[in-house]
Formats: structure tokens, sequence, C-alpha cells
């Protein structure tokens, strides 16, 4: 069961959500910022990683376990926050949510989520995670706060990296609009892709559903740009529960976060889909770290496509990693399968790595002794 549909590889799933999926909706997943050289560079960075195999330790009981926020998570990685989800396969919110709660790990429920927030905590067995965006002048944001605080969120994850929605032109370039608009263009892309076409027929065009319309209205175009330092201290005293900011990319940044009260950090350059200069999130995962030294929480999500790369991500300093489109992908190509087959991919991948690497838990993983340094460069 855990290899068939043909997906051997995070690269297989993608290649068969391309052939899935309208252009329009395969290309809002895929598409980065700019000319994309943000997104080959970060690709490149995370292949120039090399790490030390080692011999003779007795790896053969290895623990794929991680404490995140005192509590046990069962795997190592969890599930970034992705709007719209459902447009890569009917129900997939659901599906993320149930395989989040069977593995203890955080589902990260979007703003703009395609399904609501109180149904995807209860679905999630309690591990989901609200991602916040600020938008306009951040009244409607607030009620989104106290909405997530009611349903019963104790994880509120602050998205900071969207001052501005960024220019993705392969998304632009299908006319890609939330809430879905349907013309001519978008009708031929469908009629092509007539098994999601009449999937989404069937179970209806995926909506922000964390929005009705009566309380507040959510525009996906609007300005988040007013943000600052005394909105951040607004929500640090509101919010009682965890806070994690999402999309730092820079050291002083981080370490002024921690002193203003945030929890944890997560470094991420939003899968390079805001800014096509951005360094690679992995480089400055490593910067982030000897910042804020070795005990304050750093997440790390962008660009993570095998559990070699996972395993990557905890040795230049991170303390629980996310995945992005990888599961949307994988849903596309073969719904809850296709989920679970690249879940069980990445694991074992991840498992297979310790193994080289001669290490038995994830804690072990947590050092740049690692590193595979070419000596005659040093
Ligand atoms: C289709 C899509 C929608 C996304 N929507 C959101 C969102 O609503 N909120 C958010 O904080 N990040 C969002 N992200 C960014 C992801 O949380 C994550 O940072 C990124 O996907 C990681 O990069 P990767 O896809 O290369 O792994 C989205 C990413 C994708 C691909």
């Amino acid at each position: 069961m855990l290899f068939d549909a043909g997906i051997h590889s995070t690269a297989d799933a993608r290649r068969l959500a391309q052939k899935r999926l309208p252009w329009m909706v395969f290309d809002y997943i895929d598409g980065a910022a700019g000319q994309e050289h943000g997104a080959a560079l970060s690709a490149q960075a995370m292949q120039d990683i090399r790490l030390t195999p080692r011999v003779l330790r007795n790896v053969a009981a290895r623990d794929l376990s991680v404490s995140l926020f005192d509590k046990p998570a069962l795997r190592p990685f969890g599930i970034s926050p992705m709007g719209m989800c459902n447009l890569s396969a009917p129900g997939a919110d659901l599906m993320l949510a149930k395989i989040a709660q069977e593995h203890r790990v955080p589902h990260g429920v979007s703003t703009v989520a395609s399904t609501n927030l109180e149904t995807l905590l209860k679905a999630s067995g309690g591990t989901a995670w609200f991602q916040l965006y600020f938008t306009g002048d951040g009244s409607g944001t607030l009620k989104l706060v106290e909405r997530a605080k009611t349903a019963g969120y104790d994880t509120l994850v602050l998205t900071l990296d969207v001052p501005e929605v960024g220019r993705r032109p392969r998304e632009l370039r299908h006319g890609f609009k939330m809430p879905f608009r349907i013309g001519p263009r978008q009708f031929v892309d469908f009629a092509l892709h007539p098994r999601w076409s009449l999937a989404a027929l069937v179970g209806g065009s995926p909506k922000m559903a964390n929005f009705d319309g009566k309380d507040y209205v959510f525009d996906r175009t609007e300005s988040r740009a007013a943000a600052d330092w005394s909105y951040f201290d607004k929500l640090r005293t509101i919010w009682p529960g965890k806070l994690v900011v999402k999309g730092v990319l820079n050291p002083e940044d981080a370490l002024r976060l921690r002193e203003a009260g945030a929890d944890a950090i997560q470094v991420s350059s939003h899968g390079c889909r805001q800014l096509d200069s951005a360094p690679p999130a992995i480089l400055a995962l490593r910067d982030i770290r000897a910042a804020v030294g070795p005990d304050f929480p750093l997440f790390f999500d962008s660009g993570i496509r095998s559990g070699e790369d996972i395993v990557k991500a905890y040795v230049m300093g991170a303390d629980f990693v996310f995945l992005g489109r990888i599961l949307l992908f994988a849903m596309a190509a073969s719904g809850v399968s296709g989920l679970n087959i690249v879940w069980n991919l990445l694991s074992q991948e991840v498992s297979l790595t310790m193994a080289q690497l001669g290490v038995t838990t994830i804690a072990d993983l947590k050092t740049q002794d690692h590193l595979w340094t070419c000596s005659a460069s040093n």
C-alpha cells in the first residue's frame, strides 16, 4: 500500500498533480514570486547542504517523535497553513486535519482556509493552530482572534511576510482570484481537466470558509502593510495562548520578537512566494539560530521536498518543521491515499537519514556536527 499510485517521491506527486489539476490551480500552488529565481536558489541551497554519514553506532531503534510546546508530536513535521487547500482535492482540509490528529502534529489552519476554523479544530482532535493575517486597519483581524479564542485554539500563528500579496506571474497569467471566478479562459482550462472539474461541481467550488460576509469580509488583495510593533504588542496582550510568528528571515527581527513576547518563530520565505530576492530560508535559519541561541523555539518551512530536507532543517537549527506545497500535490495526485503515501515516505526518509547519520532521536540531529564540509576548502 505504501508505494502505490506511482508515487515514490514528492516529485512524483507533483508530476501527477500537474496532470490532474487545471493549470490555474497548479500554478496557484506551485508558483513563486517574480522570476522565481528565489525558488531556484532556495532549492539549490538545500541541495548544497551535505550531511556526514557515520558508522557503528547501533541505530536499530529510531524515534521520530519530538516534544513541541511540551506536548509529544509523533512526527518531526507538521502542516504549514495554506489557503484554499480544497482546490487541490475535495475535502483536502479535512484530510489534513485527520492526519494531524493521527500523528499528533500541528495543523496550520489558514485565515483563508476552505473549511471553517471551528470544524478544523474539532477534526484535528485539537492539534490545529490558527494562522492570522493582519489586514486593513486590523479591526477584522481582531474579530478573528476572538473567534479563534472562543473556538478553543491554544496556538496562534501570526504571518508577517505578506505586507502586500506578492506578484506571482504564473498565478496572475491565469486570472486566479478568490472568491473563484470562472471566465472563458478558466472554462477551457476546466474542460480540459474534467476529473477535477466534475469533483468541484459535485462538491461545490471551494470558498474562503471563515467569512460568511456578515461579520467580516476578507479581501485577499487588501493591503496588510499597516501592521507595526504596536500591533504586535496589542496582539500579545489579548492572546493568552502560544504566539508563533511566521515569515521571519532577519536575525534582528527574531531577537526583537523574542523580547516582545513571541513564543516561537517560524523561519520561512513563504515558499518563495513573496520576495524573489529573499535569501534561502534554510540559510537564514542557521543565522537566526546563531542569534537567538540554542533554547528559543525556532520552526522552519519553505522548500522541504524530502525526508533528507527535513533532517537538514533540524541540523541547521529547527525545533520543528512544516510542510507546504508537497502535501497539496499529494492530495491532488491521489486524494487521501496520496497524502498517506507522501506522509509515510517522508517518515521513512527521515528515519533512513537518521540511520545514515548514526542517530536514534530527532534531538540528536540538532547539531551542525552532521554537516559535511569539504576539507580542501578549509
Ligand atoms: C497554495 C499556498 C497557499 C498558502 N497560503 C498561506 C496562508 O494562507 N497563510 C500562510 O501563513 N502561509 C501560506 N502559505 C505558505 C505556507 O504556509 C508555507 O510557508 C510554504 O508553502 C512553504 O514552502 P513550500 O511550499 O515550498 O514547502 C501558502 C502556500 C501555498 C503553496
